[in-house]
């Protein structure tokens, strides 16, 4: 933590001037603007304001509560704060979130309206649409086998799969007998999975034989079995056959998917929980240290994603919504799974590469299956960019009406090129700023709000979002401090898996001595607002860099490098310095058909100077090929300080790309 420094003094360097106003239709026909009227509000300032605020906010989230989900029993507390940092919601109530996702479609209207289009990834396999019927007849028969392993309420499952239908199956099966399920992506190595399973001490994991990966079967169980050698609770692997790999099952342990649920019922009673039941165990993609077993409950993720994803995403009966994460993340929980099936939507998955067979495939798909919102990150708009404006402008993309964008900060340049190059220059793009820990957006425009790229603009209703200096003042309009969340609301993260000490240190801790703020939580970002109030993110906390005496975020020089036209990626860093702390150091990668050269570092240097000012600007710029990355694409930032100033770099075995690392030059 940013602890020593008791000064806040962050310079904004750039005040973003360009406003992009929402159409008009888009705003007259919105769910949010059919709320706003119905409860008489006359502004978005005032309706944001009213439902976060110290009165009304419980009442907001009651009405929404009972708005998007269907409680078995009815609660009779809204929320209890009496254990605090420990916050309960809907306390009485009982639930099923399955029930909530899937048997009420089925059962109703619904019943053949397409839940999934699923495309796989090889080109010659038929895409797969899923309705809400058989989802439910398939979760039920795998419930149904679960249940005949004698897994049962309160276990903990983990499920180790790719992108196809049989991942949402899965969860969407424990949660019906409310076995906690813990999603670890697929990406990640055996070790990644072994002590994720060995923490919340997995009774099973559920995998495949193999999956394709541009055009070739990966196999996949081997890494399940590795795993569950250093996961003494494991007693069965359950093993989904996607890919026709050949292998190695277990007698007495392994069970083949197929065999489980031959001849199970299609029918599965629901097991009522308490809505503070948990959901899911889902361990944070950190930069540092051991994952964190993040818990969260069943009733408010019935509700926040919902809610969110029906306001920020305005999702109507006949949309086809896009996420286009990985299941593997909270995004892929929270909005490919059950937000989407909880609305009643249908929602797009993919199975594949981006870039595969060729990177026009994203654009394909959303003109095959006429995608109408998109949800996707800066990384890979970034690297559509990269690519050049040519593969999107060969499909047909105008089934589109609005965009979205999450994980980092999105530079405004990439913003631009998003909005122009897939949004024809007229969509909005909700920046949706949240975490893992959150389990919903906190903050994001509406449809209703006006833009200012890069920037996730306001806190939404029903949360309080603010930014504090170190002592818990709030830091007036231009400045940067903290972001805190003032307020619970019904997503949060409940608790770390068995790590008491650990939750209280990272997130409540900072302020609870502070007079009047104790149950502040404390995100782990650096944020400012400018002088109309709009948020932006500057990135992690321990991302900031300390130059001559100002704070400068990584981010803000990163994107400054790559808004130059031949910088594709950027990587910051700062470097000791004796006379001013740290001097700044990046390490760019250049687009398609760019040379290094020493007069093109030097035109960088000069280009961040001129947008940031000479206080930002690198003292060196050094050309990279590739740059270490997590799986969910956030550059290693760490990674690469260590590795050019030439200490150990630690634990890479969860970097997408291990082999970058050598292509970071020693810099000392
Ligand atoms: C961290 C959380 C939320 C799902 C994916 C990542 C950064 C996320 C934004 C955004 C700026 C963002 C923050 C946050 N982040 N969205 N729209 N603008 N920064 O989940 O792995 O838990 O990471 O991602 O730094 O704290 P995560």
């Amino acid at each position: 933590m940013a602890g020593e420094e008791k000064k806040l003094k962050t310079a904004v360097f750039q005040e973003e001037t360009r406003i992009f106003n929402p159409p008009k239709d888009l705003v007259e026909n919105s769910n949010v603007m059919k709320w706003m009227k119905k409860k008489g509000f006359k502004t978005e300032k005032e309706m944001r304001a009213w439902c976060s605020s110290d009165e009304h906010y419980l009442e907001f989230w009651d009405e929404m509560a009972k708005t998007y989900v269907d409680w078995h029993k009815p609660y009779t507390k809204v929320m209890d704060d009496s254990e605090m940092p420990y916050f309960h919601w809907f306390t009485g109530g009982e639930i099923n979130i399955t029930y909530n996702a899937v048997d009420r479609h089925a059962k109703g209207k619904k019943k053949d309206k397409v839940a999934y289009i699923w495309i796989p990834e090889p080109t010659d396999q038929p895409t797969q649409k899923i309705t809400y019927g058989d989802l439910y007849k398939e979760v039920n028969k795998f419930a149904n086998g679960l249940k005949s392993l004698g897994l049962k309420k309160g276990d903990r499952v983990s499920i180790y799969m790719p992108m196809i239908p049989q991942l949402p199956i899965a969860m969407l099966a424990c949660a019906k007998l409310g076995i906690i399920h813990s999603v670890v992506f697929s990406g990640f190595s055996s070790k990644g999975l072994m002590d994720r399973a060995a923490d919340c001490g997995s009774r099973a994991i559920i995998t495949v034989d193999g999956f394709y990966r541009r055009g070739k079967p990966v196999p996949l169980k081997q890494n399940a079995d590795e795993a569950a050698a250093g996961a003494p609770a494991v007693e069965k692997i359950i093993v989904y056959k996607r890919a026709g790999v050949d292998v190695a099952m277990k007698e007495g342990r392994d069970v083949w998917w197929h065999d489980l649920v031959k001849g199970r019922s299609e029918e599965c009673e629901p097991v009522w929980v308490d809505p503070e039941h948990r959901l899911y165990i889902l361990y944070t993609s950190g930069t540092t240290g051991k994952p964190k077993g993040i818990e969260h409950a069943t009733g408010g993720n019935a509700v926040g994603p919902a809610q969110t994803l029906h306001w920020v995403f305005d999702l109507k009966e006949n949309d086809v919504w896009w996420c286009t994460a990985d299941i593997g993340w909270v995004t892929g929980h929270s909005y490919i799974v059950y937000a989407p099936l909880i609305l009643g939507m249908t929602g797009l998955m993919y199975e594949g590469a981006a870039d595969y067979p060729d990177f026009g495939r994203w654009w394909k798909n959303i003109q095959d299956h006429k995608v109408t919102v998109l949800y996707t990150a800066p990384t890979a708009i970034r690297m559509f960019m990269k690519q050049g404006p040519q593969w999107p402008a060969k499909y047909d993309l105008s089934s589109l009406r609005l965009l979205g964008s999450v994980g980092e900060p999105i530079n405004p340049e990439a913003w631009m090129w998003y909005r122009e190059h897939i949004g024809r220059n007229e969509l909005q793009i909700m920046d949706t700023w949240w975490q893992t820990e959150t389990g919903t957006f906190l903050n994001s425009p509406l449809p209703i709000t006006p833009l200012k790229p890069g920037s996730c603009t306001f806190p939404l209703p029903g949360y309080d979002i603010s930014i504090l200096d170190e002592d818990g003042k709030e830091v007036p309009l231009g400045q940067g401090g903290n972001i805190v969340s003032l307020k619970p609301y019904p997503s949060m993260l409940r608790a770390f898996w068995g790590d008491k000490e650990r939750f209280m240190k990272e997130y409540w801790q900072f302020y609870w001595d502070v007079p009047g703020r104790r149950g502040v939580y404390l995100a782990g970002d650096k944020a400012q607002r400018d002088k109309d109030g709009y948020f932006f993110i500057q990135g992690r906390i321990d991302d900031v860099l300390s130059v001559a005496g100002h704070r400068i975020a990584n981010a803000e020089v990163e994107s400054a490098l790559v808004a130059h036209p031949k910088i594709a990626e950027a990587a910051v860093i700062g470097k000791p310095d004796e006379v001013k702390g740290e001097s700044i150091v990046a390490f760019v990668i250049l687009r398609i058909g760019n040379d290094p050269s020493p007069e093109l570092a030097k035109d960088a240097i000069a280009f961040v100077r001129k947008t940031l000012g000479p206080v930002a600007a690198p003292s060196e710029v050094h050309f990279v090929n590739d740059l270490p990355k997590t799986r969910s694409g956030k550059i290693m930032r760490r990674v690469v300080k260590a590795k050019s100033l030439g200490n150990p770099v630690g634990d890479i075995s969860t970097l997408m790309n291990p082999e970058a690392v050598d292509h970071i030059p020693l810099i000392v």
